[in-house]
């Protein structure tokens, strides 16, 4: 497969005072670096506050996405609660997407309700055909997150996602792992930010660790989700006796 986007550099230097200066992903790409998407999936992880859903939402507007999530096509904004990265990210592009999605974790709500204007609209009725025919707003969280996956993303196309793994069960995040295996076989490019150590075990992923430092690439054993869930699991009353200091 030839990866829709292949990278993203700083394209012009970002303002004296922002605080995205101040985050190691971002100061990454102030030095020069280019951050390159190599493989179909890309995983960002990294602890807290790192800047992971700010560096995705980066990419997003660098590709045209509206910055409050959805396709390219919504153009609704509530706040202007998105960080302006993006404005200074210059997206390398191999080809065109046919479809894609920008899922930002705040704002699933606003691209429901925005379906749902959409629908009532005399020129937009049947959308929610295509978001398997409920409204995403009368579903579960996790409900309407498969819904939009399993109705709405097409293939050959680009999909940013920022924690999917929040709505969802262990058995449902399994299913979405199948899922995104056949968007990617039906030549699909992933760029996600997750915590989860079940997703970021995607097969041939590329994942990326992002920390006070910049950005590089690891190992799926080596990242601290995965090391310290396998601990957590294999026996979790030892960890929780450390943790909590109890003496019995
Ligand atoms: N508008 C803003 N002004 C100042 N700082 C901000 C602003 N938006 C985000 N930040 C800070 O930027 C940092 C990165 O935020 P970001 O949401 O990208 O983290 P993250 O890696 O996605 O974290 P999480 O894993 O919790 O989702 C955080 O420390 C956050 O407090
Ligand atoms: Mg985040």
């Amino acid at each position: 497969m030839m990866e829709y986007l292949a990278s993203v550099r700083l394209g012009q230097e970002l303002p004296e005072h922002t605080y995205l200066r101040s985050l190691g992903p971002v100061r990454y790409l102030m030095a020069g670096h280019a951050l390159e998407f190599d493989r179909p999936v890309t995983f960002l992880v990294g602890e807290n506050g790192t800047g992971k859903s700010t560096l995705l939402e980066g990419v997003a507007v660098a590709c045209g996405f509206n910055p409050e999530g959805g396709t390219r096509n919504f153009t609704f904004s509530t706040r202007a609660t998105h960080s302006c990265l993006g404005e200074y990210l210059t997206p390398a592009r191999r080809r065109y997407p046919k479809d894609g999605f920008f899922l930002r974790a705040e704002s699933f709500y606003n691209v429901a309700t925005n379906i749902d204007e959409m629908e009532e609209s005399p020129w937009g009725s049947g959308i929610l055909k295509s978001y398997g025919g409920r409204s995403l707003h009368r579903q579960s969280h996790g409900e309407s997150f498969l819904a939009l996956v399993q109705n709405r993303l097409g293939g050959e196309g680009l999909y940013l996602l920022d924690e999917p793994e929040a709505a969802l069960s262990p058995s449902r995040l399994l299913t979405l792992m199948a899922e995104m295996d056949a968007l990617v076989k039906a030549d699909s490019q992933f760029v996600v930010a997750t915590h989860s150590p079940i997703l970021m075990a995607f097969p041939n992923a590329r994942i990326y660790l992002l920390d006070g430092e910049g950005i590089r690439p690891a190992d799926y054993r080596e990242t601290e989700h995965y090391q310290l869930t396998r601990q957590f699991l294999e026996n979790p009353e030892r960890m929780l006796h450390y943790l909590l200091g109890n003496s019995d």
